[in-house]
C-alpha cells in the first residue's frame, strides 16, 4: 500500500464529503458565517479522528456510506473545539494550522457564532444517519464525548490547572482524558458500534482508544514545544509535568501498546498511519 497516496485519498474523500454537506445544508445561511465554517473545518488537518472512525468502521465491516456522516461530524465537533479553543477569553492564539485563526480572520463574534453553527451542524449531519439502535449508540457516545463530561469538561480542568502551582497526578490525567482523549476515544468507539463489533472487540477498542489518545498528546506537547511557545508557558503539558524524558517513555510505551491492539484486527492502513505519526 502506498501510504502516502492512500492518506492524501482519504483526506480529499472527507474533505469532499463535509464541504458538499456544508454547501448544501447551509445554502441558505449568511454567507460571512457558511464562510467561516468553511474556513475553520477545510483549512487542512490531519484528520486522525475521522479516519480513525472510517478505518475502525470498515475493519470490522462496518458501512462507509454511513460512517463517513459520523467520521464527518466528528471532524466537524473537532473544528469547533479548535476555533473556540482559540478565542481571546480561551488560549488566545491567531494562529491555527499555519494560518489566521477563524477569529483572527473574522473577528471575535464571528468566530463564537461559527463554533456555535460547527457543532450544531454535526449533530444534524449525525441524526440524519441514525437509522437502529448501532448508529444511535454512537451518536450517544460522540455526545458524550464531546461535552460536559468529556472535552468540555477537560478544557475547563486545563484553565483550572493553568492556575494552580500544584497538580494531582489524578486531576492531571482527568484534564488530558477529557480535553483531548475524549474525541479520539469517541472516533475509535463510534466507528467500532457503527459496524456493530462484538463485546471482546469494543474493550479491545477502549484500551486502544486510550493507549492511543495518551501517545497522540504527547506527542502534541513534543511538537508544541518545537513551535512559538511564548504564549504557552502556562498551558499543562505532559512535558512540563514530568520532563522530557519521561514523557518520551510513557508516548513510547502508550504508541507501542496501542500498535499491538491494531496488528490484532484488520486495520493496514491505521498501521501506516500509526507509523506516520509515531515512526515505528
Ligand atoms: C490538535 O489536534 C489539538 C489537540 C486536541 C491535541 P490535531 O493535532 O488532531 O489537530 P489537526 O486537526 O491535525 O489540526
Ligand atoms: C486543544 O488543546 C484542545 C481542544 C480544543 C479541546 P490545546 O490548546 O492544547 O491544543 P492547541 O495547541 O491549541 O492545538
Ligand atoms: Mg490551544
Amino acid at each position: 500500500m502506498n501510504f502516502k497516496l492512500e492518506y492524501e485519498n482519504r483526506i480529499k474523500t472527507i474533505d469532499k464529503y463535509i464541504s458538499d454537506y456544508l454547501n448544501c445544508a447551509y445554502a441558505d445561511s449568511h454567507p460571512i458565517l457558511r464562510d467561516a465554517m468553511r474556513y475553520s473545518v477545510l483549512n487542512g488537518g490531519k484528520r486522525l479522528r475521522s479516519i480513525l472512525c472510517m478505518e475502525i468502521c470498515s475493519s470490522f465491516g462496518g458501512k462507509p456510506d454511513v460512517a463517513i456522516k459520523f467520521a464527518s461530524a466528528i471532524e466537524l465537533i473537532h473544528a469547533y473545539s479548535l476555533v473556540h479553543d482559540d478565542l481571546p477569553a480561551m488560549d488566545n492564539d491567531d494562529m491555527r494550522r499555519g494560518q489566521p485563526s477563524c477569529h483572527a480572520k473574522y473577528g471575535e463574534a464571528i468566530g463564537i457564532l461559527c463554533g456555535d453553527a460547527l457543532l450544531n451542524s454535526a449533530y444534524e449531519l449525525m441524526s440524519s444517519a441514525c437509522s437502529d439502535q448501532d448508529t444511535i449508540s454512537a451518536l450517544k457516545v460522540i455526545a458524550n464525548c464531546a461535552g460536559a463530561c468529556g472535552m468540555i469538561n477537560g478544557q475547563i480542568l486545563d484553565i483550572e490547572i493553568s492556575e494552580k502551582k500544584e497538580v494531582s497526578d489524578s486531576l492531571f490525567i482527568e484534564m488530558i482524558e477529557q480535553k483531548t482523549m475524549a474525541l479520539i476515544r469517541a472516533s475509535v468507539i463510534s466507528g467500532a458500534l457503527i459496524a456493530g463489533c462484538t463485546k471482546e472487540e469494543l474493550e479491545d477498542m477502549e484500551k486502544f482508544a486510550y493507549s492511543l489518545g495518551i501517545a497522540f498528546q504527547i506527542r502534541d506537547d513534543f511538537e508544541d514545544m518545537t513551535e512559538d511557545m511564548a504564549d504557552k508557558g502556562d498551558s499543562p503539558n505532559f512535558i512540563n509535568y514530568l520532563g522530557e524524558d519521561e514523557a518520551r517513555i510513557l508516548m513510547d510505551k502508550h504508541a507501542r501498546d496501542s500498535l499491538e491492539i491494531l496488528k490484532q484486527y484488520n486495520c493496514e492502513f491505521l498501521i501506516l498511519m500509526h507509523n506516520f505519526l509515531f515512526g515505528y
